[in-house]
């Protein structure tokens, strides 16, 4: 497997385009399961993930050709994607498609509200938690759905077609809101769900399946009300800017010093993240070609945070802040409330030099006046990203193994950080 080796301790100055969203993009490409015209999608970010979506898609029967630059080629946007899912082949998600990717196991709303049947492969814990799909199942049980649980798969069945109902989920989930929102869209009559995920990825869902036809009010809000549609058709819908990335980028450029802006960032999908960083001692400022952030010396605050659904600070950003805070000038606490074993990244950090005790959800961070190079690895994406972070400011030399996770949802990542001066390189297997 790939590493990629940085030399730490330069300043970031330059500017870093935000890519699409990766976890609007994977909602966005199963959407295309509910209908037999196309749906095209702008800004697609080039990610692992998102080339073994189509792969997964394919084998329902979803069609895709892609417009524009190549992966390798010198483009900022993104690519442009057509899916056609003309008509739906085959209804079962196997086991070592789904395994890979916890998202596709979604693919079970638009394949039983289109088709009347879905079986799909339970997706199984991950490393950053247990992770059940209980939620998915009373949400489709209350649109009719008739669910069985054989073998490893979720087995879903609605002959006469889905049917309205009222959902009310017993705590924030974005995953099951976003199959909730797409079930619901194809079902007979009013659909309403309760506790529903605010988060801006919701809300392009929504805005793209509403180009589709479908009739939903209150996304972004805690209460969605959808009236159901007996088809939908294709639509065109550019995916919104990446806000974990432009979080991760922020806060690289905060803890290494410098100048950077954030190019197409918007400020509005991560208000608290931003004033954190301003809390941290990072200047901040909205822009009209993205965000800029700045720190040039003085020393970093310490602060105290908690994981919350949005609008509140991101899970996804929680192992990059606590990067940050490992070089503040006091003690910091960071509590977790998303995931129950989100932390595999405190073991790598502390290779580095930082001083973190977790005790339960709750990590505390000591402040230290530098961090040192070290050899690192990383089980999840967002844990992998934080080392890098931590690299860039570490004095010498770092490693961080199994390169594989960044590529899941860090569009060349490299390259945007070394326009920016940052000495980074891949080193292949
Ligand atoms: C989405 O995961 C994101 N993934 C995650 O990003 C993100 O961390 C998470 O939302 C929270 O914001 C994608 O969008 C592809 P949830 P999801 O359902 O939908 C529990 C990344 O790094 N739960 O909101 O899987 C669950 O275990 C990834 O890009 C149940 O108990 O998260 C968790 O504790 C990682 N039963 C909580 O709810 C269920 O049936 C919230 O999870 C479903 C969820």
């Amino acid at each position: 497997m790939d590493r990629i080796r940085i030399r730490g301790g330069g300043r970031l100055n330059g500017q870093i385009a935000i890519s699409g969203a990766k976890n609007a993009t994977l909602p966005l490409m199963i959407a295309s399961l509910l209908t037999d015209q196309s749906l095209t999608l702008e800004n697609v970010p080039r990610l692992a993930d998102v080339a073994l979506l189509k792969r997964i898609l394919g084998n329902h029967g979803v069609d895709h050709s892609v417009d524009g630059k190549r992966a390798g080629q010198d483009s900022l946007k993104g690519e442009t994607l057509h899916l056609t899912a003309g008509e739906i082949v085959d209804t079962t998600a196997p086991y070592d498609l789904v395994s890979r990717m916890r998202a596709s196991f979604w693919v079970i709303g638009p394949l039983l509200a289109r088709t009347g049947f879905a079986k799909v492969s339970l997706p199984g814990g991950c490393a950053i938690g247990t992770r059940p799909v209980d939620y998915f199942i009373d949400a489709l049980r209350q649109l009719g759905a008739e669910i069985e649980i054989e073998s490893g798969y979720v087995i879903a069945s609605a002959r006469k077609g889905l049917r309205g109902g009222r959902i009310r989920f017993p705590r924030v989930t974005v995953g099951a809101t976003h199959v909730a929102l797409m079930a619901a869209s194809l079902a007979r009559g009013e659909t309403i769900i309760e506790c529903a995920a605010r988060e801006p990825e919701v809300v392009d869902l929504a805005t793209c399946l509403s180009l589709m036809g479908a009739r939903i009010e209150g996304a972004g809000s805690s209460t969605i009300k959808v009236q159901g549609v007996s088809s939908l058709k294709g639509a065109r819908h550019s995916v919104l800017p990446d806000r974990i990335e432009t979080g991760t980028y922020a806060f690289a450029t905060a803890m290494a010093g410098g100048e950077v802006v954030l190019q197409g960032a918007r400020a509005d999908l991560l208000e608290a993240p931003l004033e954190t960083l301003r809390q941290i001692g990072a200047s901040v400022e909205i822009t009209n070609a993205g965000i800029k952030v700045s720190r040039n010396g003085g020393e970093l605050e310490p602060i105290d945070v908690t994981t919350e659904p949005f609008p509140g600070f991101p899970t996804d950003l929680q192992a990059q802040l606590m990067a940050l805070v490992s070089c503040a000038d006091g003690t910091s606490t960071i509590r977790e409330t998303i995931f129950e074993n989100r932390f595999m990244h405190v073991q790598e950090l502390a290779r580095l030099g930082a001083e973190i005790q977790l005790d339960g959800q709750i990590a505390t961070i000591t402040g230290v006046n530098c961090l040192k190079g070290a050899p690192v690895m990383a089980t999840d994406l967002r844990a992998s990203v934080s080392l890098v972070i931590a690299g860039l400011a570490a004095e010498g030399e770092t490693v961080v193994n199994r390169v594989y996770h960044l590529d899941r949802g860090f569009e060349r990542l490299e390259e945007k950080l070394r326009r920016c001066g940052a000495e980074i390189e891949r080193l292949a297997a």
